[in-house]
């Protein structure tokens, strides 16, 4: 039996967890940084770097304590390479390389959206090679088929914001505080999702891309025009945007061959509206269906760790660079119109 110890850093979580290659996650500890970017309403970069820099060490102590063991005996230190924020990405790796160096263990440089990509796995033993992911987080969203590690086919991305983005967007024009994809959720639940009529933009289109800007700024108008309640437009949002969801991710299944599983990742795959439809969707497709546990899918070490037992035998070169940009599918091909995220 294996052992791994994950650390992630990437945005605005500190996260160490000890898993083993029997799918147990022995000890974690997670910190969130909410409190310091809430008067903010977003993660500001700085901050984030310097609250990772001051907890990780103590975490990572108390991870090994919990767990009872040495960091001799991991088998490997896997931690976040990228991609996120640079700063937080960088105290992550540095530590990881120093933990590495003093007790030679092997490093393994983990891509964050991998971690998400093979939660699932950690989550379900019989989660086989190949499936659909929908990966849907606070930077990303995509829908890849994944048919082993390392091994990603990227379909259709977002050509302007992330699904996450649209929901931490929707959540700061109407006042609902930060972080806003939980907060959007939560106000969706007294609201009426057909109380105020929203675009579904992209719906239709013969390719399977995104494009949430022009639903965030339908948000900001139907709630300058003062006539609809913060429920009502918050469940009018997240039905929208899971229209979205399920009628891009339909033309991609459609495409894929011999693909059985489908499965959700990353932050979005928390809310119980997306995942209740996704549940749908694999049905009507005779697909199985698969989300791990929401603790699971927002930003975790166990993830990290995982990603690791599932690279065991890898031995990054301790001078490994962080990267802010590190896409699944490098061979992936720019989408029309789109800005600039992978
Ligand atoms: O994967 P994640 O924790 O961090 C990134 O890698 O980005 O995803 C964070 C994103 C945020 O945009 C957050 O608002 C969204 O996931 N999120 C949710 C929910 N929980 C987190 N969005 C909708 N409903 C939720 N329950
Ligand atoms: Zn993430």
């Amino acid at each position: 039996m294996a052992q791994v110890l994950g650390i992630e850093s990437s945005c605005d979580e500190t996260a160490v967890a000890l898993v083993d290659s029997e799918r147990r996650i022995v000890a974690q500890r997670i910190a969130s940084q909410d409190a310091e970017h809430a008067p903010y309403g977003g993660v500001v970069p700085e901050i984030a770097a310097r609250a990772h820099a001051e907890r990780l060490a103590p975490m990572i102590e108390g991870v090994l304590e919990d767990a009872g063991i040495a960091l001799a005996d991991c088998d490997a230190i896997a931690a976040t390479a990228g991609p996120g924020l640079i700063g937080g990405v960088m105290v992550g790796l540095v530590s990881a390389k120093a933990l590495a160096m003093a007790s030679d263990t092997p490093l393994i440089a983990i891509n964050h959206l991998e971690g998400h990509a093979l939660s699932p796995r950690l989550a379900d033993a019989t989660i086989g090679f190949p499936y659909a992911l929908l990966l849907v987080s606070g930077g990303h969203c995509q829908i890849l088929k994944v048919d082993g590690v390392g091994e990603y086919r990227r379909l259709a991305t977002t050509i302007d914001d992330a699904l996450g983005e649209a929901f931490d967007k929707t959540a700061k024009i109407l006042g609902l505080g930060f972080p806003g994809g939980p907060a959007v959720e939560r106000a969706a639940l007294e609201g009426d999702a057909d109380a105020v009529p929203l675009p579904r933009p992209m719906v239709g289109s013969g390719e399977p891309h995104f494009s949430f800007a022009g639903l965030k700024s339908a948000v900001l108008r139907a709630d300058e025009c003062g006539q609809y309640a913060v429920a009502d437009i918050a469940a009018s949002f997240q039905q929208a945007a899971v229209d979205c969801v399920t009628d891009r991710l339909r033309i991609a299944i459609e495409g894929m061959d011999d693909v059985d599983t489908l499965v959700v990742a990353g932050g979005v795959a928390a809310n119980a509206t997306v995942r209740r439809a996704l549940e749908r969707l694999a049905a009507d497709h005779d697909m199985r269906f698969a989300a791990p546990p929401p603790k699971l899918c927002t930003d975790n070490a166990a993830m990290i760790a995982w990603a690791g037992i599932e690279r065991l035998g890898q031995d990054d070169p301790l001078d490994i660079s962080a990267r802010p940009r590190w896409p699944l599918d490098p061979e992936a091909e720019p989408v029309r119109g789109a800005g600039v995220k992978a």
